[in-house]
């Protein structure tokens, strides 16, 4: 069966010894063996958060880039995070869709190459609130797993975590209600059926992201459909990121 994750996108935000003192406290939590607890750190502190927390706690990346080296200024390669012992990547948040314009296309090659290099990616989608009010978020999820992941192969799949994050819910404190959330959870998991098998269907994880906070985590993770949540604002205190993975375990 899939697994339940709860995940923190931590963003630009933490100086090192807030991201430190937060690693730390996470990493002191005691485990529930079902739930992967995650977080997605800036890059500069991922080699000394790996080094100090990586036995007890998952240190992800926030974005990677597809080619191994080369004249990028100002990008990483997934090659060189995976010098780092990194193995968990996300690609394709609105934020980098967005603020820096990264294409379909783009998405496409970091997906490819970060799973040839062992990654587990955790893929963003989700739609702007004028596509929801004219009733096209259902296809513009489709197009944007359709041209960015359903490239890769049923095996490659073992890799992939989707995260459904609705843009107008990211950082507004407008959580898409269960109903909408569990509707495109389930509307995702048929296309994983249709494209590749009920196998993949039952066994890639859904992640909800926007707004999710201790007070609607619970009532989002009892959804037959969402396995965790993929935490922005919520996750940079330890108290709300605490009582967000204590919701998963009894949703
Ligand atoms: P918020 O939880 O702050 O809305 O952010 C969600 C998000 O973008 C996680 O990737």
């Amino acid at each position: 069966m899939r697994e339940k994750i709860t995940a923190g996108n931590w963003k630009m935000n933490l100086s090192w010894e807030e991201a430190n003192n937060l690693a730390n406290q996470l990493a002191k939590q005691p485990k529930n063996v079902e739930e992967l607890i995650v977080v997605f750190s800036p890059n500069i502190y991922l080699k000394s958060l790996i080094e100090a927390y990586g036995d007890h706690l998952i240190i992800g990346a926030q974005n990677g880039y597809s080619e191994d080296s080369g004249a990028f200024t100002g990008e990483v390669s997934f090659k060189q995070l995976r010098e780092l012992e990194v193995k968990h990547v996300l690609i394709g948040h609105s934020e980098r869709r967005d603020l820096f314009h990264e294409t379909d296309l783009l998405l496409k090659k970091k997906v490819s190459k970060a799973v040839e290099l062992g990654f587990t990616i955790y893929f963003c989608c989700g739609e702007h609130l004028e596509e929801r009010d004219a009733d096209l978020h259902f296809s513009v999820i489709e197009k944007q797993l359709n041209n960015s992941l359903f490239h890769l192969s049923e095996a490659q799949f073992k890799q992939v975590v989707i995260a459904y994050e609705p843009v107008w819910a990211i950082g507004t404190g407008k959580t898409a209600s269960t109903e909408q959330a569990e509707e495109m959870h389930a509307f995702i998991r048929s296309l994983l059926q249709k494209k590749y098998s009920e196998k993949v269907a039952v066994s890639t994880s859904i992640l909800y992201g926007g707004s999710c906070k201790a007070s609607n985590a619970q009532d989002l993770f009892s959804q037959p459909n969402i396995d965790g949540g993929l935490i922005g604002g919520a996750s940079l205190q330890c108290a709300d990121f605490s009582a967000i993975i204590e919701a998963q375990k009894i949703a």
